[in-house]
């Protein structure tokens, strides 16, 4: 039986279909431009509400499994979980096993040359499972396929692939996966420009703990090293009614952890023609919501107004860890990479931040390596780091990215260097990361405990609010609850502690 012949027998006892399949079927050949993903409309968002599984895609999955490999940020993560909701809808079931799969979607990550090439590197290894299985359908999603030179590639060395479509489009799934079954050549259907926000997409959270909440999608800060505007398209912000309602139903079912997301969440609500609405009075609302703890990435500095940190002060279910990407401690460097703010201003906001939560945890990001660094602009940034005192820190080498104006920049720092000054820096992280745990030896922290620990099953593992690590023995029934933990030992990236009792619900937000 074919695959029109499989779904028509699907379709017997369902009321009679438009016959005309032929705007489900024609083939689909949308290739990226970087060029247009630059642009900037002046267009108002729309919202929508409708999304529904179409009829004819009604029973696609039956009988089928999926799998998605995530790469990247956490906001890859959430979109994994919101294909997940569809493909669950169309009938399909997960699996955690490739060959088992049927379709195998990748969730990619253009952010950094090598997230790149795990990607083109798993692609290839992929082909042994498309010989032994030439049904399994095979796709290319999320960020790098935003990307023209991605896609040519893919379409000239990677033929086993089925579909590739990018990260405006994901309610299109259904139809996508549609034509991929019906035709012979690679489905290529991936947008430029943004689309219009959907909120009722469905969603399969893989935890019942911790969940993502998307505030806001895209990016317009455009720093001169960063793909993200690109792939992610303009600044988009969701209503904050549709937020609210969200954090509500999520707290209800239980979870007690909610990460908001956005690329630039202190850009949150500037998109806003009708109501002044921004982050700080987004968290001001939602502190008022009965769940333990809520948090938010990524931050800019540019844009971390007072009234945002008035509120944060609050506490409450807010919790005092901030990601505060900082890139470079040099002001020649933040100037090339057009971040708009000065160290001055960046030290400028740590203190007002540190005087309104005095008992605050800031981790940030670090490029070293910008095309041109010198020894004299790196060393700001270790004198910046120390001077800040951040506890923790994702750090990069800079990786050039096709499209963004840094590529184009002659850079005259060998890679040696690049990579000398990265372990320079990890140095010093770990140096700050290890102090900061030692302070917590003797004392009580509150847990919210996550699971077993990876190495071993008797040793349960959570985060305090302030994003440290804590293992501890104890026994399973605790996973999902917070807990007070005696600290005993500080290691290099987490803490070990001792159980002491479970935190009641109402003494939580204390
Ligand atoms: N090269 C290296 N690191 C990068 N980042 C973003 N773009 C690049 C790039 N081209 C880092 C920044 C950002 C984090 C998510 O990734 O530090 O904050
Ligand atoms: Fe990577 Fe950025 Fe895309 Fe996230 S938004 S997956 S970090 S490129």
């Amino acid at each position: 039986m074919n695959e029109e012949q499989r779904l028509a027998s699907q379709q017997v006892n369902q009321p009679k279909q438009e016959k005309d399949y032929s705007k489900y079927f024609e083939r689909v050949f949308t290739a990226p431009s970087l060029k247009d993903a630059k642009k900037r409309g002046k267009e108002e968002v729309k919202y929508h509400k409708d999304f529904a599984i179409d009829e004819q895609f009604r029973g696609m999955g039956q009988g089928r499994k999926f799998y998605i490999r995530t790469y990247g940020c956490q906001m890859n993560e959430h979109d994994t979980e919101v294909m997940a909701g569809i493909f669950m809808q169309l009938g399909y079931e997960p699996t955690e096993q490739i060959e088992e799969a049927d379709v195998v979607l990748l969730n990619t990550c253009a952010i950094r040359e090598n997230a790149e090439n795990k990607v083109f590197g798993e692609l290839g290894f992929l082909v042994k499972y498309k010989r032994k299985n030439p049904e399994m359908l095979i796709g290319v999603c999320g960020c790098m396929s935003q990307e023209e030179s991605v896609v040519n590639k893919i379409l000239k060395t990677y033929q086993h692939v089925d579909m590739v479509f990018g990260t405006h489009n994901i309610h299109r799934l259904p139809h996508i996966l549609k034509e991929a079954y019906m035709s012979k050549e690679m489905v290529v259907e991936v947008w430029s420009k943004e689309g219009d926000v959907i909120e009722n997409l469905p969603k399969k959270r893989i935890g019942s703990i911790k969940a993502w909440v998307n505030i806001m999608y895209g990016c317009d800060k455009f720093c001169t090293y960063c793909i993200v505007p690109y792939t992610r398209g303009k600044e988009r912000s969701r209503r904050p009614e549709e937020i609210i309602q969200e954090v509500r139903e999520l707290a209800a079912q239980g979870y007690k952890e909610i990460m908001l997301l956005g690329q630039n969440v202190n850009a949150y609500g500037k998109d806003f023609t009708d109501i002044d609405y921004r982050l700080g009075d987004l968290m001001d609302e939602l502190r008022k919501i009965d769940i333990p703890r809520i948090r938010f990435t990524t931050s800019h500095p540019r844009d971390f107004d007072d009234h945002l940190i008035e509120v944060l002060a609050k506490k409450g279910n807010l919790v005092e860890h901030i990601h505060l990407p900082v890139q470079s401690g040099s002001n020649d460097i933040l100037k090339i990479m057009a971040r708009k703010y000065t160290r001055e201003h960046f030290l400028n906001l740590v203190e007002k931040i540190k005087e309104a939560i005095p008992d605050v945890a800031l981790s940030t990001d670090i490029i070293v390596g910008y095309p041109n660094e010198t020894e004299e602009q790196f060393q700001e940034t270790l004198n910046l780091y120390r001077e800040v005192g951040f506890e923790m820190a994702f750090t990069y080498i800079y990786s050039p990215r096709e499209g963004t104006p840094a590529a184009k920049m002659v850079d005259n720092v060998p890679e040696e260097v690049k990579k000398e000054r990265l372990q320079r820096l990890n140095a010093v992280v770990a140096e700050f990361s290890t102090n900061a745990l030692k302070k917590y030896e003797g004392q009580v922290v509150e847990v919210l405990v996550e699971g077993s620990s990876k190495k071993r099953d008797d040793v349960l593992a959570g985060y305090t609010r302030r994003n440290k690590l804590v293992n501890f023995a104890g026994p399973k029934e605790l996973v999902g609850q917070i807990v007070k933990v005696k600290i005993m030992e500080a290691k290099s990236y987490s803490l070990r502690g001792e159980f002491v009792e479970v935190v009641k619900q109402t003494e939580v937000h204390a």
